[in-house]
Formats: structure tokens, C-alpha cells, sequence
């Protein structure tokens, strides 16, 4: 069964794939990158598409899972970035069952354009178990897509004030809150970025 959240993109996976890799990781992450850790971590990414954020961070020397439930994108990630030393993993938010299983935490989580595709109930068990996963100051970064929903898509509206809320909740402190229109050129599409940090 398809994990929900990934309907429609195992079909146009040929098509996402050159717009997912046509960006850059420091572009994606611009307002951001200077909260990453800079000696090598250990980096959850959760819905990493094709791997180009993966990759990147991989190749800065940080050991990097890569969650992604689309098989035809994980297949696309597999191929495109094999020399990078990536832990591919075919799991799905929100209860990440694999990942807590190999009993490993993360300084760095990465939520990028994949918060917005779980509903209500489904943010909030996704973002305890997220917390549980986190090493002591532990940075996560969210980017929520705001906009017209995609034809095939499974997606809701969710803001930045919730994401903030359901944070703090779980004892995590907001260092980071903007906005940004959308880098792909879709005018009626924006984004909000969010960084989190654990407490130390
Ligand atoms: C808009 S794409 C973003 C991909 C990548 N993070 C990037 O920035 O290029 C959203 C990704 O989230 C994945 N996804 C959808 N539902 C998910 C879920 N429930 N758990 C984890 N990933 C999910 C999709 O398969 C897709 O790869």
C-alpha cells in the first residue's frame, strides 16, 4: 500500500526528477545553511525525493539517511547519486517505523516540501516522533509549501503559527521563521522556512 502523502508522485517521478535536481542544495536551504552543523553529523532526510539534498550533505562528510516512500524517486536517487555514501531507506512520516528501530539519533533533520502532505492528526504524531529522534541541540529545518494543490496530490494548508506551535509543544525552540516565494518559478506558490533547535 501506498504510504499517504506520496499519491501522484510515483507517476510523473520521470518529469520531478529534472526539476528536483535542477536547484541546488544551497539555493533550497539558503536562508538556513548557516545553522547546519559544519563537523560531520549525522543527517536524517525525510521525503528526500532524489537525494540532491542528501548528496550534498554527504559529500560535506556527514553520514546521511534518506527517507523516501516513492519507489520510482528512490530508484531516481539510487541511480543519480550512487557514488554518494547514502542510507537509502523506504519508510514514510509519521511514525517512521524503520528509523527509530535502528536505534541512531540525528543532529541534523531535514523536512523539505514534505510537512505539508499529512494532515492534522498525522502532524502531530509525526512531529513526537521527529522530537525522539533528535541528539541533544539538534537542528530541524522544515520548508511548507503554501498554494494551489498539484492535480494528484495529496495536501493540506498548513502554516507556520501551527508548526511553531506543535514545536514547542514538544520542547523544541523556533531560531528561524520566513517566508519566500517559490524557486521554480510557480508565481501563485510560496514557501515558509522553518529551522528548530533540540535543547542542548
Ligand atoms: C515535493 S517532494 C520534495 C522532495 C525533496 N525533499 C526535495 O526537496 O527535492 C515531497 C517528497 O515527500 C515524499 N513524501 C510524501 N509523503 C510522505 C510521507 N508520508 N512520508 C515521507 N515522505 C513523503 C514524496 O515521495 C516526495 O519525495
Amino acid at each position: 500500500m501506498k504510504a499517504s502523502g506520496t499519491e501522484g508522485y510515483g507517476e510523473t517521478a520521470d518529469a520531478l526528477v529534472k526539476r528536483y535536481e535542477s536547484l541546488s542544495f544551497a539555493d533550497v536551504h539558503r536562508e538556513t545553511l548557516h545553522l547546519f552543523p559544519m563537523a560531520p553529523s549525522r543527517v536524517l532526510d525525510v521525503g528526500a525525493g532524489t537525494g540532491r539534498d542528501a548528496a550534498a550533505l554527504a559529500a560535506l562528510g556527514h553520514t546521511v539517511v534518506a527517507v523516501e516512500p516513492t519507489p520510482e524517486l528512490r530508484a531516481h536517487g539510487q541511480r543519480l547519486h550512487r557514488d554518494a555514501a547514502i542510507i537509502w531507506i523506504d519508510d514514510a512520516l509519521p511514525d517512521l517505523d524503520k528509523v527509530p528501530a535502528r536505534g541512531e539519533r540525528f543532529d541534523l533533520v531535514m523536512l523539505t516540501a514534505v510537512w505539508m502532505h499529512l494532515d492534522l492528526g498525522q502532524r502531530e504524531r509525526a512531529m513526537a516522533r521527529i522530537a525522539a529522534l533528535l541528539r541533544p541541540g539538534a537542528l530541524v529545518t522544515l520548508l511548507l509549501r503554501h498554494g494551489p494543490v498539484p492535480v494528484g496530490r495529496r495536501m493540506f494548508e498548513v502554516s507556520a503559527a501551527e508548526t511553531r506551535a506543535l514545536a514547542a509543544h514538544h520542547g523544541l525552540e523556533i531560531i528561524h521563521d520566513s517566508e519566500r516565494p517559490a524557486l521554480l518559478g510557480d508565481s501563485a506558490v510560496w514557501w515558509s522556512v522553518l529551522a528548530l533547535r533540540a535543547p542542548a
